[in-house]
């Protein structure tokens, strides 16, 4: 039997629902593949500000360091949103990303045949629709300096952030994104802006070197305002996108109503070497939270994610994977992904109809 420990960060809001029902299946899928799972629940976010007063507790970092993989559910709410910015939640989640040195972030975007009919997109615009979105994660804009809110003389406050890469840190995302290119339609189209920004120019000049690396396949570059509006017009004129930490955040969220809802969407962020943490690409919902509405799926996709690319247990996380096709063929639905005919179910509804899929 091969043991993995796994740290859980259930988070806040929909997060601990969502969680449990993961933890569920892969305890059930676990048994069925004859892996055993160590848990270790640790607090990141809104729950750690709280408990400790900080949103990354040391021991959180490092128990995460000194595990196989992570497995994160989503920060923030409300109640923490008017805390200095070095103290609120998502400072705790980008603290964690950078600690682990999780330069990677992929959030592929596929819509599943179920599902067609509950995206807000017309049936021929996203059927068949089949994209990776390879996101920077550790640097850009979210970590460069100088950054704050500083105060002139005149007494007037400047908010203040820098976007900035470095020709490795853009090389390093450029190769995960080629040979992830590689593994499926060999297309790779690269976002930038650097028709405005001296940031891009770079992106986009060492990308384009990089490609003489990558003759199978064939390279595109997208102004991201443009990107945008063709990931609602033509989606499937996409393969794999490789973008910086911004253009990424925004367009994996325009990518996720292409698949019904931003409720389906998993990611997988990853670095050299160490563990690596799988989420939702969603948030915490708060104004769902404690509601038995969520939708489980992202997170239980993050999960088949963990046992693919941080276990390499491909066929576990298969398995996980065919059971969420099952119970979407069995017609049941959350709220976000509900459809004329279909059965409305909670969270944990969701969770019980997924176990007994696990069964047969
Ligand atoms: P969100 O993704 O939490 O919610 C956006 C909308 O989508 C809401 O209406 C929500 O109800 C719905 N939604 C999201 N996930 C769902 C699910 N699984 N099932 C059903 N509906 C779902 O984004 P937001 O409202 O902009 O942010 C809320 C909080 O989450 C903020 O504090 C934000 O910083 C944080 N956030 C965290 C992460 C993360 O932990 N990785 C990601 C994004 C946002
Ligand atoms: C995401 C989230 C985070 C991000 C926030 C919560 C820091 O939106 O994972 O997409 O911007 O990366
Ligand atoms: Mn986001």
């Amino acid at each position: 039997t091969q043991t993995y420990r796994i740290t859980l960060l259930p988070g806040d809001g929909i997060g601990p629902e969502i969680i449990a029902v993961a933890v569920d299946l892969l305890k059930k899928v676990g048994q069925q593949h004859d892996l055993r799972f160590e848990f270790q629940e640790a607090l990141l976010g809104g729950a750690a500000i709280d408990a400790t007063g900080s949103p990354l507790p040391a021991d959180t970092l490092e128990l995460c360091k000194n595990s196989d993989a992570v497995l994160l559910a989503a920060i923030g709410g409300y109640q923490w949103d008017t805390l200095p910015n070095d103290q609120r939640p998502e400072r705790g989640l980008l603290g964690l990303r950078a600690g682990l040195e999780l330069f990677a972030n992929l959030r592929p975007a596929s819509i599943l045949p179920q599902l067609v009919d509950a995206s807000s997109l017309k049936r021929e615009v996203v059927d068949g629709v089949d994209i990776m979105v390879v996101r920077e994660l550790t640097g850009g804009i979210y970590f460069g300096q100088p950054r704050g809110i500083f105060t002139s003389e005149t007494g007037e406050r400047r908010g203040v952030n820098t976007m900035v890469y470095t020709e490795s840190e853009v090389e390093r995302i450029g190769r995960v994104a080629f040979e992830a290119a590689r593994k499926r339609r060999k297309k790779l189209c690269s976002v930038d802006k650097s028709n405005v920004l001296e940031v891009s120019q770079l992106w986009r000049d060492t990308i384009t070197k990089l490609a003489a690396d990558y003759p199978d396949v064939e390279l595109t570059h997208m102004y991201v305002d443009n990107a945008a509006m063709q990931l609602l017009r033509n989606p499937k004129q996409f393969d794999t996108i490789v973008t910086g930490n911004l253009f990424g955040d925004i367009l994996s969220d325009a990518a996720a109503m292409l698949t019904g809802s931003i409720g389906m969407l998993p990611s997988a962020s990853l670095g050299s070497s160490g563990p690596g943490l799988f989420e939702p690409v969603h948030g915490s919902a708060p104004d769902i939270a404690g509601q038995d509405k969520a939708n489980p799926l992202a997170q239980v996709l993050s999960a088949a994610m963990m046992l693919r690319y941080g276990l390499n247990e491909p066929q576990a996380g298969d398995r996980l994977e065919q059971a969420v096709l099952k119970v979407l063929d069995q017609g049941y639905r959350t709220g976000d992904i509900m459809s004329d005919g279909m059965t409305l179910v909670g969270c944990k509804a969701m969770g019980e109809a997924l176990l007994a899929a696990l069964e047969d």
